[in-house]
């Protein structure tokens, strides 16, 4: 038995997303996503937007995305002008997912998708690399669950533990989580991987606080960056259509 219980909102959102049995278009900040049956789906979940608002402009970046769902993030700093883009996902029919809408978009020539549990397919070095976390420790008993469920977070670790090693000098960690996860946990494991915080954003909706926190490692020159300085990666890419 799991010492942690999910957010009253996880079971009707799972509700939701379970009711397609195939594959449905939604619009996400302008950008037109398709999502496959049994993937996260911001239609029902609005972190997604939030964090495509307050995620700094990406272009010219190398990006990784760990967990990239239905591909929205990846979409949206391909769009913006990455120079390359590398999505994984645990889930493969959330990989599949992913491939489809950078194909849609145009955006398949500089982007890789692979399905990958966090970084054990992952190569090279990467000036941004981004996890929206799934925010509860309990057990995923699906791969729609996964968006949900990391159990007793072992992808938030492994992410938190090696993600340096896949920075490149100067590079950024992005990792979404929320107030309804441990988040106790999360400034231990912190300490531990002497990551720390550059930037914090934060958005109270649905009865629980999602955040986007900017990490890098601590041995590097500490210059402060703040979040209102640059272009969000939503305005870059409006900017730029
Ligand atoms: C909260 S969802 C975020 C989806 C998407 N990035 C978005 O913002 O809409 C978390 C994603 O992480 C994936 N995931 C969970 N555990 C993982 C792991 N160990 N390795 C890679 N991906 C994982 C899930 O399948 C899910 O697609």
């Amino acid at each position: 038995m799991s010492r942690y219980n999910r957010h009253s909102t996880v079971a009707p959102y799972l509700r939701k997303v379970r009711r397609h049995k195939s594959p449905y278009l939604i619009d996400v900040r302008g950008i037109p996503i398709w999502v496959l049956p049994r993937v996260m789906s911001p239609k029902y979940d609005w972190t997604s937007g939030f964090t495509l608002d307050v995620l700094p402009s990406q272009a010219r970046k190398r990006v990784l995305e760990i967990g990239s769902g239905c591909g929205v993030l990846a979409c949206a700093c391909a769009l913006d002008g990455a120079t390359e883009v590398v999505a994984t996902d645990i889930s493969p029919i959330a990989v599949e997912n992913t491939l489809l809408n950078l194909c849609l978009l145009g955006q398949s020539k500089r982007t890789t998708v692979i399905q990958s549990d966090v970084f054990a397919n992952v190569t090279g070095r990467y000036d941004t690399v981004i996890f929206a976390a799934p925010y509860h420790g309990t057990k995923p008993r699906s791969w729609l669950e996964y968006g949900v469920s990391d159990s007793r977070y072992r992808a938030l670790r492994s992410f938190l533990t090696r993600a340096r090693g896949f920075l490149r000098p100067r590079g950024r960690i992005y990792l979404g989580f929320s107030d309804v996860g441990d988040e106790a946990l999360l400034n231990r494991l912190l300490r531990q991987a002497r990551l720390v915080r550059r930037a914090l954003w934060q958005r109270r909706a649905h009865g629980f606080t999602a955040m986007l926190i900017e990490l890098s490692p601590s041995s590097y020159a500490q210059k402060p960056n703040s979040p209102c300085t640059g272009p969000s990666l939503l305005r870059s890419y409006r900017s730029a259509v």
